[in-house]
């Protein structure tokens, strides 16, 4: 049995700030697939087939931005309005057809999510055309809708667009309430402006809005990251997620760093490294958890039950995910997907075929006319995968949805982790610390490493 530091972290009085050096990647994964090439035909032929999956999503990707933000490596394309309406038209169109088939009509959908880029940056028109295109899918009578964005640019008109068009889910990146922070990174709008927004946003019934909170950013101190957690809880949001800043390649703070520079503001150079960043994360969890805030995984928190987060965490349980649009991912009966990232490539996959183009019936019979992007392999692990990242990042892995051989291979693992201070190891399930749920990424990689150091029975991982 091969145990090795990356696997395990590190024995140290403060776990928190020490298990491992620094956090590994955005998320964990390993994958066991390889691209495959799926004709139009098979590809059609799956478009007629009912699933046999029993949780389903969609997730629909809108790539524009108006601005490129200075820790952020989402943006892919600019944000001309006629580039984005023939982008909306061919998107919405797609979908319409999509919503038609077999595949789609043969279950409910639980949860969609419209994500980017800046999807709040589409016009009020686009917004009504893209949820009235959602409401074509057979959908889950209390579907979770999200769309995902930011608060400037997003008017009285796009929010009641929205709301009339089904959207009930709002996930806003804040980043930070700190005026100076946010400038430094690249946003628009100052302290007051968004707590405005978001206090008149959450007066809504029934909507769950929700911000997205970075630590980490230069710039931010402690004291700064303090007042953003306050501000969290003040500005009426059901639900908040704090990210830890991952130094994403490409970035301008990214960039900066290379030479040695924060891009911080005029006050402050600071920028938190890991240690601090892992006081953060600890301040922040346990200030909500204090004031009654609900945890539903390492990073998101709930005010009520009115927020409920169906799509992130189902899509962690490795469930069926229709992909939609330019760079989406998702999964088809079993294999992984990927949609070209190029617009005009993602453009042409979607043009109807020359037989088609002359006979508008076949057309609308046809499409989805071709694979838009890459096709991946159905991964034998995956179901048995999506147990670990789901279990570790709701803070808990029930060992009831595993064999025990499998708990027993596992077990030298899980005695390093409890000794690390990461986690609680009980008769049926563990615990993950606190220290765990801040480190669980490199838990979750360290297990992967762990598993392809040490195998286990093929039949077991399928199972
Ligand atoms: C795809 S982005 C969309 C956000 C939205 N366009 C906006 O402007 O706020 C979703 C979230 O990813 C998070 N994110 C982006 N870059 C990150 C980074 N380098 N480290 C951690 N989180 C990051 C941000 O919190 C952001 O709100
Ligand atoms: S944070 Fe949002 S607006 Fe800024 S670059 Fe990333 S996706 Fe675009």
């Amino acid at each position: 049995m091969i145990l090795t530091s990356t696997m395990t972290g590190i024995a140290s009085p403060d776990p928190l700030q020490h298990a491992f050096k620094v956090k590994s990647a955005p998320h964990a994964g390993r994958s066991g697939s390889k691209p495959i090439k799926v004709d139009s035909n098979l590809w059609q032929q799956w478009w007629h087939t009912s699933t046999t999956a029993d949780k389903r999503a969609l997730y629909i990707h809108i790539p524009f931005c108006r601005k490129r933000c200075s820790f952020c490596n989402f943006f892919e394309n600019g944000a001309k309005p006629e580039r984005i309406s023939d982008y909306m038209a061919s998107l919405c169109q797609q979908l319409t057809i999509a919503a038609q088939t077999p595949l789609a009509q043969s279950r409910p959908f639980d949860t969609v999510y419209v994500g980017g880029g800046t999807p709040t940056d589409i016009k009020a028109e686009e917004i009504a055309a893209l949820g009235q295109a959602i409401q074509q899918f057979p959908l889950r009578k209390d579907a979770e809708i999200t769309l995902e964005g930011r608060l400037n640019g997003f008017d009285d008109d796009k929010w009641h667009s929205a709301l009339d068009n089904g959207f009930n889910r709002f996930s806003f990146g804040v980043q930070s309430f700190d005026t100076d922070v946010r400038r430094a990174a690249g946003r628009f709008d100052d302290k007051q402006t968004l707590l405005d927004r978001l206090q008149q946003l959450s007066q809504h019934p029934t909507a769950s809005i929700v911000i997205d909170l970075i630590f980490g950013l230069p710039g931010q101190t402690m004291d700064i990251w303090q007042q953003d957690i306050e501000a969290a809880m003040a500005c009426g949001a059901q639900g908040v997620d704090l990210y830890q800043l991952i130094g994403l390649g490409g970035t301008r703070i990214d960039k900066a760093s290379e030479k040695g520079k924060v891009l911080g503001t005029q006050a402050s150079e600071f920028q938190a490294d890991s240690q601090t960043r892992a006081n953060m994360y600890a301040f922040g969890a346990n200030r909500l958890e204090s004031k009654d805030w609900q945890r539903l995984s390492s990073c998101h928190w709930r005010r009520d039950d009115r927020e409920r987060s169906i799509y992130n965490s189902l899509a962690k349980s490795g469930i069926e995910i229709l992909p939609f649009g330019a760079g989406a991912g998702g999964s088809i009966h079993g294999h992984g997907m990927m949609n070209a990232r190029d617009l005009s490539e993602w453009h042409q996959a979607q043009a109807p075929s020359k037989e088609a183009e002359v006979n508008s019936q076949l057309a609308s019979q046809c499409l989805p006319a071709k694979v838009p992007g890459m096709i991946l392999s159905p991964n034998p692990s995956a179901a048995f995968d999506a147990i670990f990242k789901r279990g570790l990042d709701s803070g808990i892995l029930n060992f009831t949805a595993l064999e025990a051989d499998v708990v027993t291979h596992l077990h030298p693992l899980f005695e390093a982790w409890q000794q690390h201070g990461l986690a609680i190891l009980e008769t049926d399930s563990l615990s993950l610390t606190l220290a765990g749920r801040f480190w669980n990424v490199n838990m979750q990689t360290g297990l992967f490493e762990f598993l392809a150091t040490n195998p286990i029975a093929e039949a077991k991982i399928a199972s």
